[in-house]
Formats: C-alpha cells, sequence, structure tokens
C-alpha cells in the first residue's frame, strides 16, 4: 500500500487527506481531562504527525475541555495549507469531568465559535455532529444550527458521528455529508454493512476507538497474526481497518511519539489473505 495508506478525497470537496491520520483525544491529561502531563511531548506529537505527511487530524473541544484544540493551535499554527482538521459538536465536560449532551442552537454556535477561537481559524473544515450523547436526542435543532452557521461560512463541510444508517440516511435528506464517525474495530463490527454503503456513496467512514480506545483490543488472534507477520497486534489491527474498505481513514489516538511512528507505519503493512481470514473471526460469532 502506499505511503501512508494513499489519499482520499471527502466527498464534493477539495479536501484531500491521508488515509492515515491522527485523533487528538489522548493529548489532554488522565480522563481527557486538564493539561497534559508532558506539554513539551503533546506538541512535539503533534509536530510529528505533520513531519510525517499526516494531513488529517480528529479534535473536539471537548478534549481537555479546549486542550486538545490549544495544543494543536500552538504546535501547528500556521497551519499547512493542506492540512484538515476535523472537529465535532454535540456535547460539553461538566465539572465533575463527565459528557453531557448539548445540542441546543445556543450550544451549537457557541461550541463552533469555541473551536473556531481555539484553533485559530476563520473558518472549520468539517464539523461532526455527534449525536447519542444522555440518550436519543433530536438531530434536527442542533442540524439546523450547524447549516445556520455552514451559511454564515463558519463551516466548510458537516460530518456526523455516532450515529445509525437510519439517521445518516435522514440528516443526508438536508444536507450533504462528508463522513461518519463511529466505533468500529477488528473486534466490533456492527457497522459492517454500513461502511459498505458509505463506500458505494464515497462517503468516509472514520472508526473511533480504532485500537478499542478506553478498553485495549485483545486477541489471541490478533497476537498470533502479529508474530507471524513480524508487526505488532495493534498494527495489525490499523492495517486490518485499512484493507477492510477504500473509505476507512485511521484516527487512531496516542500521546507517544513512538506509537505514533508505529502506527504510522501500517500503511507499509500487507495482511496475506489468510491473516485476513483470522482476524475477520474475530468479531464474527463463530
Ligand atoms: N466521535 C466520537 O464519539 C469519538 C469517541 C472517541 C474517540 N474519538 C476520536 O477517535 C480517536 C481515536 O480514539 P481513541 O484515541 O479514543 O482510541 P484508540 O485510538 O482506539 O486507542 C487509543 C489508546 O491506545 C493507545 N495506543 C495508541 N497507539 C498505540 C500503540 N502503537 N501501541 C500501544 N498503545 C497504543 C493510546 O495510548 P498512548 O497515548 O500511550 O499511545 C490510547 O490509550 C480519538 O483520538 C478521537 O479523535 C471520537
Amino acid at each position: 500500500m502506499s505511503q501512508l495508506g494513499g489519499r482520499f478525497t471527502f466527498p464534493g470537496t477539495t479536501l484531500t487527506v491521508s488515509r492515515v491520520g491522527y485523533g487528538a483525544m489522548q493529548l489532554p491529561g488522565p480522563g481527557v481531562w486538564g493539561p497534559p502531563k508532558d506539554r513539551a511531548a503533546a506538541l512535539a506529537v503533534l509536530r510529528e504527525v505533520v513531519e510525517l505527511g499526516i494531513n488529517h487530524i480528529d479534535t473536539s473541544d471537548f478534549y481537555g475541555p479546549y486542550v486538545a484544540n490549544q495544543l494543536i493551535r500552538e504546535a501547528l499554527h500556521p497551519y499547512p495549507s493542506d492540512l484538515v482538521i476535523v472537529t465535532k459538536i454535540g456535547g460539553k465536560r461538566g465539572p465533575d469531568k463527565s459528557w453531557n449532551p448539548a445540542y441546543s442552537k445556543t450550544e451549537v454556535e457557541s461550541a463552533v465559535h469555541d473551536n473556531l477561537r481555539n484553533l485559530g481559524v476563520d473558518a472549520l473544515d468539517v464539523v461532526n455532529l455527534r449525536l447519542g450523547a444522555g440518550g436519543e436526542a433530536s438531530f434536527e435543532e442542533p442540524l439546523e444550527a450547524l447549516l445556520a452557521c455552514k451559511r454564515r461560512g463558519l463551516i466548510k463541510h458537516i460530518g456526523v458521528s455516532n450515529v445509525t444508517p437510519e439517521q445518516y440516511r435522514e440528516i443526508r435528506a438536508s444536507t450533504d455529508i462528508v463522513c461518519v464517525q463511529n466505533l468500529y474495530n477488528v473486534a466490533n463490527r456492527g457497522d459492517d454493512a454500513f461502511i459498505d454503503a458509505l463506500a458505494r456513496d464515497g462517503v468516509a467512514y472514520v472508526p473511533f476507538f480504532p485500537l478499542g480506545g478506553f478498553m485495549p483490543l485483545q486477541s489471541e488472534t490478533l497476537d498470533k497474526v502479529a508474530a507471524a507477520v513480524g508487526a505488532t497486534s495493534r498494527q495489525v489491527a490499523l492495517a486490518w481497518l485499512l484493507q477492510r474498505a477504500p473509505n476507512i481513514l485511521l484516527i487512531a489516538g496516542t500521546s507517544s511519539l513512538v506509537h505514533l511512528r508505529e502506527n504510522s507505519g501500517v500503511a507499509d503493512l500487507h495482511l496475506p489473505a489468510d491473516a485476513i481470514a483470522a482476524l475477520n473471526s474475530i468479531g464474527r460469532p463463530a
């Protein structure tokens, strides 16, 4: 596979990204709260992201709150012209570190302005509307508020996160969607059919928790394949995603330079058919 997994252009846009991207959620302190334990190290990770040729960063003002975006700005502003920063709205953090829904018109507008200020840009490349926080929220009010921000030139493109295929179709009736960001990895394959449908539409599918997130992936099969191909189990999990579908973009999160380099190397790891068959058995019932 070509460097960084090749390139993907978000549909209907001029935004082209490396399929190996980077997720910024691991940069703030423990519990995705407060400043990083080692600020210089966090800034170094972000600078290395760009040095490696990665031009897709996933973030949110929920992370910290505000810390991840402020670090991105400090490390990388003024941004390389081809850097695509994808942020998300729909939640806010409580003083007790809780994750709470934020779907009213006022909350969406202020989240967009917070992101603009913290990232130091005049317009946000892509904003994901994240559903599902705090139960069955209706998407009409936050979507209308986001579309109003888009009409005012504050947002270039819209994506969705934590959505069902039905919600995606309903939202797509009102606006173009360039990406879907849902939980998916080698052990959690509930979106298999959805991914294939999005591939047919040319829409990016960006799995969050590609390495299991707060519950790291653990599987004997993953370890065995890793030993057979001479890679780490994390690299195998990421390489499997890259090979799973052409519209999958990686945003593995890390606060470590060593892990970042390891993760960016997966584009050179080709998994043979017998390894793919073994890995496919992890997320499917026997
Ligand atoms: N839309 C949503 O609702 C949503 C939800 C969650 C996350 N996200 C986005 O998705 C991105 C990815 O998710 P995530 O960061 O939560 O989970 P993840 O990528 O599945 O896993 C991150 C965890 O794996 C560790 N890790 C990363 N690379 C490693 C390696 N090579 N070897 C060993 N450990 C490694 C990280 O620790 P170290 O820091 O020590 O490397 C961290 O603990 C986030 O950064 C965020 O941008 C979106």
